[in-house]
């Protein structure tokens, strides 16, 4: 950077050349060279979004730049060491990490031109800094097909591109921010649900594991099956607001209390309705409950009326709780559990869910023993991508 400082304009004012990005392209085409061109421009802002990781947008804003001032390279070098400098194009014998000695972290906005670098491989360089929110760096171009010198056309250029950049790598952090968050909301339901009743442990976690298995058998999409896991992990949530005397108790409930115990599918849905991001796993939480004959609860829904993710719940649920010792029962065979489903198919659970279950019966155990593990990271990622 020395060799270059009394090059670097400090001047933060846009400079007298700069135009609006909105402007033709006519009117930034320059004669030695390419200018502004609103399509290129205009194709990467769409897709400046949140999710799109950092480096991925950074290489097609990149891209954008060599277009637009038709250059051999153009690199971001960000300001925190800890990040990657991404290239994109070539200049023979010019490695990554040399774009990163043309210049030094700035927190201000800054313009370097240089002319005429004295490196044997870089004819010309001109660079913009850009900072927001903690996200910075230099965007650098180098080497003009045509061999023109740079000019503040090319950095004016440059700084609606370099904007972008920061622009979406300050929101994709509060985008991770936000996974985490919604990530340990989901993990402290799910504990708070086992917690209750020490029995259940896990029992959301395996029930969200099976439906999965059953969604694929099924031919769901990804995002089906995504949704299913939540469904699968915050199925019992309501559970939280039993009365644990009631809960736990092992011998048979009165009346009341059945009801009482009941009423943990409609108290989940109360937890989360608040939780927008959630709101789609609301009829899994609701109706996992129902019975195909409409003897369920709470809405006695029957038939197709029962959404088809509670149905698969309902088939996940009981399977686990059939599979799992409780403190009134030792745990069924699978031959047990087989007639039990056959007996229920096209009564109390849908019989295309239940023939699901039991194509993947030798999957079950397996599935049954595994921990909470990256798929929910996965899941998470893709709720709060949607609108
Ligand atoms: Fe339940």
């Amino acid at each position: 950077m020395s060799s270059y400082a009394q090059d670097v304009d400090h001047d933060n004012k846009p400079s007298a050349s700069a135009r609006h990005p909105a402007e033709p392209s006519s009117s930034r085409t320059t004669p030695s060279g390419p200018g502004f061109d609103g399509a290129i421009l205009a194709r990467l802002i769409r897709r400046l979004r949140v999710s799109e990781s950092p480096e991925r947008f950074q290489t097609l804003a990149l891209g954008a730049a060599r277009s637009m001032l038709d250059v051999a390279a153009a690199a971001w070098v960000p300001s925190q060491y800890q990040e990657k400098t991404i290239v994109a194009g070539e200049v023979d014998g010019l490695a990554h990490h040399d774009f990163s000695s043309f210049v030094t972290p700035a927190a201000d906005r800054l313009t370097l031109i240089d002319n005429q670098p004295g490196n044997p491989l870089v004819a010309r360089l001109a660079a913009v800094a850009a900072e927001h929110q903690g996200a910075g760096g230099w965007l650098i171009v180098v080497n003009p097909r045509n061999g023109r010198a740079f000019g503040r056309d090319d950095i004016a250029l440059l700084e609606p591109i370099v904007a972008a950049i920061v622009t979406q790598h300050a929101n994709a952090r509060l985008y991770a921010d936000l996974k985490e968050l919604l990530f340990g909301v989901i993990r402290a339901l799910t504990s708070a649900i086992d917690a209750k009743d020490p029995y259940t442990s896990g029992h959301s976690e395996r029930v969200a594991r099976i439906a999965v298995r059953i969604g694929e058998q099924l031919g769901l999409t990804p995002n089906q099956r995504g949704d299913l896991y939540l469904m699968g992990l915050l199925h019992d949530v309501g559970k939280i607001g039993i009365d644990d005397n009631v809960l736990k108790k092992t011998g048979p409930l009165t009346p009341d209390e059945y009801r009482l115990i009941q009423s943990h599918v409609v108290i989940g849905v109360r937890i989360l309705e608040d939780l927008k991001k959630l709101r789609h796993l609301l009829p899994g939480v609701r109706h996992h409950h129902e019975s195909l004959d409409g003897t369920g609860y709470p809405d006695k829904l029957s038939g197709s009326s029962i959404p088809f993710e509670a149905r698969i719940l309902a088939v996940a649920d009981a399977f686990d709780a059939m599979s799992s010792t409780r403190p009134y029962r030792r745990k069924l065979s699978f031959s047990q559990i087989s007639e039990i489903f056959l007996k229920g198919s096209g009564v109390q659970w849908d019989s295309k869910v239940v023939d699901a279950l039991m194509a993947c019966r030798s999957d079950l155990e397996l599935i049954r023993q595994k921990g909470l593990g990256e798929s929910l990271q996965v899941v998470v990622n893709d709720t709060l991508g949607r609108a």
